[in-house]
């Protein structure tokens, strides 16, 4: 696969990275400690383009391709990851699914404010009893008249407090099964629509992550993505494309994690040197870069899969495998590296470790990614 980046690639990924020194370094440790939301920083990102990067500019969305998002969320993401997964969740799991399966009135109602990053989007698919195993949904929603009433639960939803609308999942036909899934679109402020608490997060604490309750709330009929009956199907397409937002997230705490040890093992001596030329240092900074070329080489793969319109499932899942396993990894050689220093959050090191533990979690687990890669493979 070849991956000479176009002039506007690279213009993108040069934005990206400016804006993230400029506009999001500033502040990202007092936020974090804090459990602020970025307000300002997702209002400049949507001026920018980067909250609905791939939607169509008839939809009010910057019309770039897949490879640009990646790159584009590497650079933000190394920089603060609670960011990167608000841009993530309102550029792959909403604007994606409104603009391939909304109706044309959802088109023009939800996703161009939306994709213009005036308005901001939450995915609800988990339950407190359905997280991994997303079929078992309790939330149920049952037709009256012209409209549908919701009741039930969503635990653990990205952008729950911040967002304006939210994709909720709900059964509305038991007896189908997951055929029987239907999602529709809520506006926050619908009476009977509620919060849970805000949860108290190990990482990506800048970002809001809260539960969802629904007390005979209504949603027009309109509201409905797709049809019914396909809002499983509908979660399980966005999530692929989810996959790679979060593979690339990943990759840039990586990244970073790889680029902290770096500089520090140039500057810190030890036994009369920088402990940059001792060979146990220069192995892990080789072994860390070496899966950070290759997790990176991973999600841009799936992304130039889904740019051609070619099938990406397996590679979008090996994607966020590796890439947050790798995450995980980098982070922890880089604490190892600074020594006691990375221990304390004096230096940026134990924020990456912190952060990069959900990448293992959220939009389908290791194992669920493992699930989904043996399944394709053993396809035909
Ligand atoms: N792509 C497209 N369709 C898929 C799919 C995929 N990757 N995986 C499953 N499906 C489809 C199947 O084709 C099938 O459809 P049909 O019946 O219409 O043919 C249907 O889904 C059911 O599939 P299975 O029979 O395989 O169902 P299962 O229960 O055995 O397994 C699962 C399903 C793959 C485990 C699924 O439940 C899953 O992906 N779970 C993880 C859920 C998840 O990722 N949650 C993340 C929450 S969102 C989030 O984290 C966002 C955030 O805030 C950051």
């Amino acid at each position: 696969m070849n991956f000479n980046f176009t002039e506007d690639q690279l213009m993108i990924q040069q934005t990206a990275r400016e804006f993230a020194q400029a506009e999001i370094a500033p502040t990202a440790v007092e936020r974090d400690k804090k459990g602020e939301f970025p307000t300002e920083i997702i209002k400049k990102l949507g001026e920018l383009g980067f909250m609905g990067m791939m939607v169509s500019p008839q939809y009010e969305g910057a019309g770039m391709d897949t490879i640009s998002y990646v790159l584009a969320m590497i650079e933000i993401s190394k920089v603060d990851a609670s960011v990167g997964v608000i841009m993530s969740v309102n550029n792959s799991l909403v604007c994606y699914g409104l603009e391939k399966w909304g109706s044309d009135f959802i088109k023009e109602k939800y996703l161009k404010p939306l994709a213009k990053g005036e308005k901001l989007g939450s995915f609800a698919l988990s339950e407190p009893e359905a997280g991994s195993d997303a079929t078992k949904q309790n939330t149920s929603a049952y037709k009256d008249g012209n409209e549908w009433v919701i009741n039930g639960m969503k635990n653990w939803i990205t952008n729950g407090i911040s967002a304006d609308y939210h994709l909720v999942v709900a059964q509305t036909d038991k007896e189908k099964a997951h055929h029987g899934i239907t999602t529709f679109v809520v506006e926050k402020g619908t009476p009977g629509f509620g919060y849970g608490v805000k949860e108290d997060k190990l990482g990506i604490r800048s970002s809001d992550t809260c539960s969802l309750t629904f007390e005979n709330c209504r949603a027009p009929e309109e509201n409905i993505i797709w049809e019914v009956g396909k809002g499983f199907n509908f979660a399980m397409n966005t999530l692929n494309g989810g996959r790679i937002g979060i593979a690339s997230q990943a990759v840039g705490i990586a990244e970073a994690s790889l680029d902290a040890a770096r500089n520090y093992s140039k500057i810190r001596k030890a036994f009369g040197t920088e402990i940059a030329n001792h060979q146990a240092i220069q192995f892990k900074l080789a072994d860390m870069s070496t899966k950070v070329e290759a997790a990176k080489l991973l999600t841009l793969q799936a992304a130039a899969l889904k740019d051609a319109g070619k099938k990406y499932v397996k590679e979008a899942a090996m994607a966020k495998l590796y890439a947050s396993k790798i995450a995980v990894e980098c982070a922890l050689e880089a604490i190892q590296i600074h020594g006691g220093y990375g221990y304390v959050r004096e230096y940026l090191v134990e924020r990456y470790l912190r952060d990069s533990k959900i990448t293992e979690i959220y939009e389908g687990t290791s194992e669920i990614q493992r699930i989904v890669i043996a399944r394709e493979l053993l396809k035909d």
